[in-house]
């Protein structure tokens, strides 16, 4: 039986969720969020292509909706994202120009976005996924794919980041990606561009760490080693775990098709694990939250991706009914 009244109650850290546009219109969706998170970040609508669809036209209509949403229920906005090389428009993608072009196409996006949302966002991720799972940047080697190290080189993160906080100098500035919750090489190649910035006065606030994982993979040593790395960062900057989602399948596997009471505990002890292994390792000056992709397992973007299959990786059923889960992240919280 899951007996929590309000997950955010029990924190004083962001507790966040991911949400989709249909959360305006979907009222039993709106009362969840509101009882058991205190931030949202939005799945999709604050991404370059949804913002900036052509050249001079920007969009602000769905993410003025979702703050606004936001504000009158006292949530917090982690804003999701400024600059990544997935989910861009046409435009930007077939952008011709010399690098000063790209870099000033660049800035002008991040600058138009910053000021417009200045002081009304916690958080905001400038950059994501910037990096290979070596450790090197993405766009760096053949056969990776990033217009900006392509366009840029590798200064258009520390470009992004003071082009971010110019606009907006309140805001807390984030470097966000995958695998940095498991992957060391991964994870030193981001905290070496991290002592570069820092030792050349370029703002970052914080790390944030994507956590789409699998059930019981990556074992809690090994996600306490990571985040140690982070919290041990001179200056001290936060961690942040921005996308978090644990799948009951292998990525690329759909091999289950029920979701067992057995299974549900297992996952519930797993949340329980990872959300006590933030408390135990992240100082409170440090944390910059938790924050799930998403509310009901329904609407998880783990349906389709990478490929079709059930799955069970959130905190509530598809008819936002609590899951076991729910308990076990309460459970660490209360516990702390
Ligand atoms: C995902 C969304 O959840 C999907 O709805 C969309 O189709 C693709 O993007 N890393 C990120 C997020 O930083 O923006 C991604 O969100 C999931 C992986």
């Amino acid at each position: 039986e899951v007996t929590v009244t309000s997950l955010k109650a029990l924190a004083n850290f962001p507790i966040g969720v991911a949400v989709p546009e249909s959360l305006l219109t979907d009222t039993a969706h709106q009362d969840v969020v509101i009882q058991h998170f205190s931030q949202l970040t939005s799945e999709n609508d604050m991404k370059m292509d949804a913002m900036h669809p052509s050249e001079t036209t920007f969009n602000f209509a769905k993410a003025d909706a979702l703050l606004s949403f936001a504000e009158a229920n006292n949530l917090t906005v982690h804003g999701h994202v400024l600059v990544w090389h997935n989910q861009i428009p046409d435009w930007m993608r077939n952008f011709s120009g010399d690098t000063n072009a790209w870099v000033a196409m660049m800035e002008n996006h991040v600058t138009t976005i910053a000021t417009k949302y200045a002081g009304r966002l916690e958080t905001w991720d400038v950059v994501n996924e910037a990096f290979n799972e070596d450790g090197s940047y993405r766009g760096s080697a053949a056969g990776d794919d990033s217009v900006w190290y392509t366009n840029i080189g590798e200064s258009f993160i520390p470009k992004a980041f003071t082009a971010a906080r110019a606009a907006d100098p309140d805001v807390d500035l984030y470097y966000n990606d995958y695998n940095l919750i498991w992957n060391s090489d991964k994870l030193d190649g981001v905290i070496q561009m991290v002592n570069d910035m820092q030792a050349d006065g370029v703002p970052i606030d914080g790390i944030g760490f994507q956590s789409h994982i699998t059930v019981n993979s990556p074992d809690i040593s090994t996600i306490k080693a990571q985040m140690q790395k982070v919290v041990d960062i001179r200056p001290k900057i936060k961690l942040k775990i921005t996308e978090l989602d644990v799948r009951m399948n292998n990525e690329g596997d759909a091999a289950l098709t029920t979701f067992t009471a057995a299974r549900a505990e297992v996952q519930k002890q797993y949340y329980f694990d990872i959300v006590e292994a933030y408390l135990d390792i992240v100082p409170e000056d440090q944390r910059g939250g938790i924050t799930v992709w998403g509310t009901n397992d329904g609407g998880s973007w783990l349906q389709y991706f990478p490929v079709p299959t059930v799955e069970w990786p959130l905190l509530f059923n598809d008819d936002f009914t609590p899951k076991p889960s729910l308990q076990g992240f309460a459970d660490a919280l209360e516990a702390a």
